[in-house]
């Protein structure tokens, strides 16, 4: 299969045509969101859906994330929620968050893998809105990498893992946020994080009512959601992540006793440590701009240029929480 590579700069409205068209024909493309690339079809037709598993080599017990134009939408997919849920809607969407609702019987099987809920998101990015608009669609959405790898925050990314392998990808510029959306679970009485994002437990906590605060907001170290148990964002060398600065040195020397070459992924000044690395990968000065960062830099580390990369671990605050998350998670050990 060829793959085409529409460009909204380039094309304009005409790229969103071609791409609706392509959804709707059953077909799968790839849509820049504000948090990462998209792999979309339509949400309603198993065949294409499946064509998304396919093309990601996903495992088919992982159920997508359905994302809409507007909220009109929500009731032809989803049964009656909680009050919360309308609160999070306003504070929050369109944007990076995705609400885990109960679910009608309408969406094709494997879009939820079988569960009785559904993980919807109304994402904010205006090439992605567009195309969501122009086709009325429920756009079943992963992220559009191969599976296992980093999510992909640009269009080239997408282009490396699935060209050849899905019908289009739309070029919308570099994403925004640079990590995929919080996934918050609202089946229950209080909101659950399933997975961090921009959106943290403090934002959402603050538009939750007083009353309901006493069931407080929590993230779950639990894999409720079912993409949670798999190896995610492995980058081609092993990534060890050091979380105490005075540690970096004596794990850098012993990876040099071993022969390796050295990668250091750096968000602060370590001087005296460059002289032993072969490369320098720079994640950025603040949490958003980690956050922008840190999969592009993982999918720069090369075999042919270093056998293992020391991360150091990276501030907390907002989305940094996030940014510490998919660095664990890309890790291959973790010094505590
Ligand atoms: O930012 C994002 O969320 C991106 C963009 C493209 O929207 N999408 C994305 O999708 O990251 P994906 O498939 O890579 O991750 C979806 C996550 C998985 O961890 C999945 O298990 C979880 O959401 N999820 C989806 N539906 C769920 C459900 N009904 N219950 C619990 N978790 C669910
Ligand atoms: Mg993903």
């Amino acid at each position: 299969m060829q793959t085409q590579l529409l460009s909204y700069k380039r094309d304009g409205d005409k790229a969103i045509e071609k791409a609706t068209s392509l959804l709707k024909k059953g077909e799968v493309v790839a849509i820049p969101t504000e948090t990462v690339y998209g792999l979309a079809a339509d949400a309603t037709n198993s065949e294409a859906v499946q064509k998304i598993f396919e093309a990601k080599g996903r495992p088919s017990d992982n159920p997508l994330i359905v994302h809409l134009a507007s909220k009109q939408q929500l009731q032809n997919y989803v049964l009656p929620y909680l009050p919360y849920v309308d609160l999070l809607m306003e504070a929050f969407s369109p944007g990076p968050i995705t609400y885990v609702l109960k679910c009608k019987d309408v969406l094709a099987k494997e879009v939820t893998a079988g569960l009785d809920t559904v993980g919807i998101r109304f994402p904010s990015h205006p090439v992605g809105r567009a195309v969501l608009q122009a086709s009325q669609l429920p756009l079943a959405a992963p992220s559009a990498n191969l599976s296992g790898k980093p999510s992909p925050t640009e269009a080239l990314h997408v282009w490396d893992d699935l060209s050849g392998r899905i019908s289009a990808i739309i070029d919308g510029g570099a994403s925004d946020v640079g990590l995929e959306s919080t996934v918050v679970d609202c089946t229950g009485a209080s909101p659950v994080i399933l997975r961090q994002g921009k959106v943290t437990e403090a934002d959402i906590a603050q538009i939750i009512p007083v009353q309901d605060k006493g069931k407080q907001i929590k993230t779950t170290e639990q894999p409720r959601s079912p993409g949670v148990k798999y190896k995610h964002y492995v980058p081609e060398v092993p990534l060890l992540l050091v979380n105490r600065p005075e540690q970096l040195q004596t794990v850098m020397q012993a990876e040099k006793a071993k022969g390796h070459r050295i990668g250091l992924l750096l968000s602060q000044d370590h001087d005296h440590l460059l002289k032993d690395a072969t490369r320098v990968y720079h994640l950025g000065d603040t949490e958003a701009v980690q956050a922008q960062h840190l999969y592009a830099l993982l999918r720069a580390m090369k075999k042919a240029e270093v056998d293992v990369v020391i991360a150091e671990n990276v501030s907390m605050h907002s989305i940094g929480s996030a940014v510490m998350d998919r660095l664990r998670r890309a890790a291959t050990r973790v010094y505590d």
